[in-house]
């Protein structure tokens, strides 16, 4: 097959393999970058970078300036989402993300509805307009949204959690409580990521960050179930629109995944062998992942090993070099620079 681009990352999710795949990494505009860290103190705050598209656009072309990586990802959280539906949203120095929980019905009867996020979200719809204009022409642009399991996780804990508690247990307590709000965050986010592609994302991927939480028939009616009709529906309203998943940590899971033919490219963490990925998932779609982000913060003779070894795995299939998750603050920016070379030569 041949795709009428040169983007690489657009040919190789086309199904057209690359001899160099193409590479970009999660978190790639982020505190681990000098550049970022001044900006950000700057701008007062996260969420003062994300909702000021000046910020935004700047901070999202860093990675690509320093790196030349071949796709750029919109700087946003998953959690503006829950913001534009109505919640409070802040982040604690050091700790995370907080919102004011959403804990019973009475509590999603509040917030707003899927059609009304979009005065909150319009300076990200602009970030992603200005990227659209101002990258080079060889690189993708990506936007992205959470998985609504993932985000509902958030909603309902009020906050990052170990086992994701507080989520699972109204799931099963109250499904149909639960689907009210499963349902909501996925029409919304069909809205939030149509804007996107309206103001120029040339891929979608979701982040469903927590997927390996879900047990049983739960994996396939929160994690699968809402993927699905997200990704049908944008191709439904964008004919061809690339959508990558990533349901971290969902193992044998994967494979149900990939056997729906709706995902163009699956996101692989780093629990998943390469090997695995390439029988398993790269006989049908394009496989991207899976370095372990620590051996950015270490470099040395493993980096070098784990690099070749990945593409030595899949380099054979349609392959999209990065990591099984982001780059963490201590990365190390010349262990980037030694990543690509090992990959680019
Ligand atoms: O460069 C990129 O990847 C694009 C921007 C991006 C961010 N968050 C910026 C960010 C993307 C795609 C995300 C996704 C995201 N956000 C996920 C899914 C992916 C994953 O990592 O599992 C999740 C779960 C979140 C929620 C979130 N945002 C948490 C839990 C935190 C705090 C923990 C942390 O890593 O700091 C954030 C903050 C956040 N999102 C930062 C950045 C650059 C750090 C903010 C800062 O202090 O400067």
């Amino acid at each position: 097959m041949t795709v009428p681009t040169k983007k690489k990352m657009l040919r190789v999710l086309a199904g057209e393999k690359q001899d160099v795949p193409p590479v970009w990494i999660m978190r790639q505009a982020g505190r681990y970058l000098p550049e970022y860290r001044a900006l950000r103190a700057t701008a007062g705050g996260f969420l003062d970078l994300c909702y000021n598209p000046d910020f935004a656009t700047e901070v999202t072309m860093q990675p690509i300036r320093r790196f030349g990586f071949d796709a750029a990802i919109l700087f946003a959280d998953i959690l503006l989402l829950p913001q534009a539906l109505g919640m409070e949203l802040w982040f604690e120095t050091g700790e995370g993300p907080r919102l004011t929980p959403v804990t019973t019905r009475d509590d999603l009867v509040k917030l707003k509805g899927k059609d009304d996020i979009h005065a909150v979200l319009s300076p990200v719809y602009e970030t992603v307009k200005r990227l659209s204009a101002e990258l080079p022409q060889d690189v993708t642009l990506i936007g992205f949204a959470g998985a609504p399991w993932t985000v509902a996780t958030y909603m309902i804990a009020g906050r990052g959690t170990a086992d994701q508690g507080p989520a699972r247990e109204w799931m099963y307590r109250d499904p149909a409580g639960f689907s009210i709000l499963i349902d909501l965050i996925t029409e919304a986010t069909i809205e939030y990521l149509a804007k996107q592609v309206e103001a120029g994302a040339e891929v979608i991927k979701l982040f469903d960050s927590w997927a390996g939480a879900l047990g049983g028939s739960c994996f396939e009616d929160y994690a699968l179930k809402p993927a699905v009709r997200i990704a049908q529906e944008l191709k439904l309203r964008f004919p061809g629109l690339p959508v990558i998943g990533f349901p971290r940590g969902a193992g044998g899971g994967y494979i149900k995944f990939a056997d729906t033919g709706v995902f163009d490219a699956l996101a692989i963490d780093t629990s998943v062998p390469a090997d695995w990925a390439r029988d398993n998932l790269q006989t049908k779609v394009t496989v991207q992942g899976n370095l372990d982000p620590m051996l950015l913060v270490t470099g040395g003779d493993a980096l070098e090993r784990e690099v070749k070894r990945l593409l030595e795995t899949l380099g054979d299939g349609t392959y999209i070099f990065n990591l099984g998750h982001g780059i963490t603050p201590q990365g190390n920016p010349e262990n980037v620079e030694k990543m690509l070379r090992y990959i680019r030569g």
